[in-house]
């Protein structure tokens, strides 16, 4: 086996459980009493963008209640301890890898304190709440909205995170039910080109024969047992 030096790391909403904040497919498949079609995608924002800016404010007020748990300590000391490439892509919105110290990041699905203009494109650091009618400080026109990639629109940043996995040695799903392409497909990306594959991941999830190893447990104490485990190694 080739010495891992290129790591990519995939997290998901199991990552910020422990922390307080509600996965998406929990039991009753509704996403903190809504179903995920009145909140998350352009038709709904158009229907009832008082509905779906509402939704946001409140997600992103209660970032103010949570804190990074011991899963996002241990990615972020991964982050400043490991000398190889390292990149970390998070589907979540929440700001819990960045608060912890993790710098190499990508939030691929959007964040929370976030906001984006429907107009030009535009964005910008938003902490407070985001009414509809938001004025857009780059081009004026009152089109804020959320910062959130709605399901049918593009993840952020996807040339880069597929040049990160085709040099993975190493690719880590941490905390996802694998429902969600294009991130539910990393794992087979980086196992074409040869990574090594691991979960980390409560109970079973979609993708779970694709990896190489799979271990189930809480990312609290899975992750920072894994991240011990891997700088005593280099
Ligand atoms: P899900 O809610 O679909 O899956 C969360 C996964 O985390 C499940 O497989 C749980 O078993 C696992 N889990 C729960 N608690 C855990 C813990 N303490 N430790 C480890 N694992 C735990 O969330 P995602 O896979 O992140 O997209 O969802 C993917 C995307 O679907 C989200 O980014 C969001 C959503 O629609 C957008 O908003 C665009």
């Amino acid at each position: 086996m080739t010495a891992i030096r290129n790591i990519v790391i995939l997290t998901g909403a199991g990552v910020s459980a422990e922390s307080g904040i509600a996965t998406f497919r929990g039991p009753g498949g509704l996403w903190e009493g809504h179903r995920v079609e009145d909140v998350c995608t352009p038709q709904a924002l158009h229907r009832d963008p008082e509905l779906v800016h509402r939704f946001y404010d409140e997600r992103r007020a209660k970032l103010g209640e949570v804190e990074p748990n011991a899963a996002h300590r241990a990615l972020a000391r991964l982050d400043a301890e490991w000398t190889g490439e390292l990149l970390l892509v998070t589907q979540n919105v929440d700001d819990l890898h960045e608060r912890a110290g993790s710098k190499r990041l990508i939030h691929m699905h959007g964040e929370l304190k976030s906001a984006l203009c429907a107009r030009c494109g535009d964005s910008g650091a938003w902490e407070e709440s985001l009414p509809p009618g938001s004025v857009c400080g780059n081009c004026g026109a009152a089109t804020l909205r959320p910062d959130i990639v709605f399901f049918g629109e593009m993840p952020y940043r996807m040339e880069e995170i597929e040049r990160a996995i085709s040099r993975a040695d190493l690719f880590v799903s941490i905390g996802t039910s694998g429902a969600v392409y294009p991130a539910a497909g990393f794992v087979q990306t980086a196992r074409y080109h040869g990574a090594d594959t691991l979960e980390m991941n409560l109970d079973p999830s979609e993708g779970s024969g694709w990896f190489a190893e799979s271990r189930r447990g809480p990312a609290g104490v899975l992750v920072p047992e894994w991240v011990d485990g891997l700088l005593a190694q280099a």
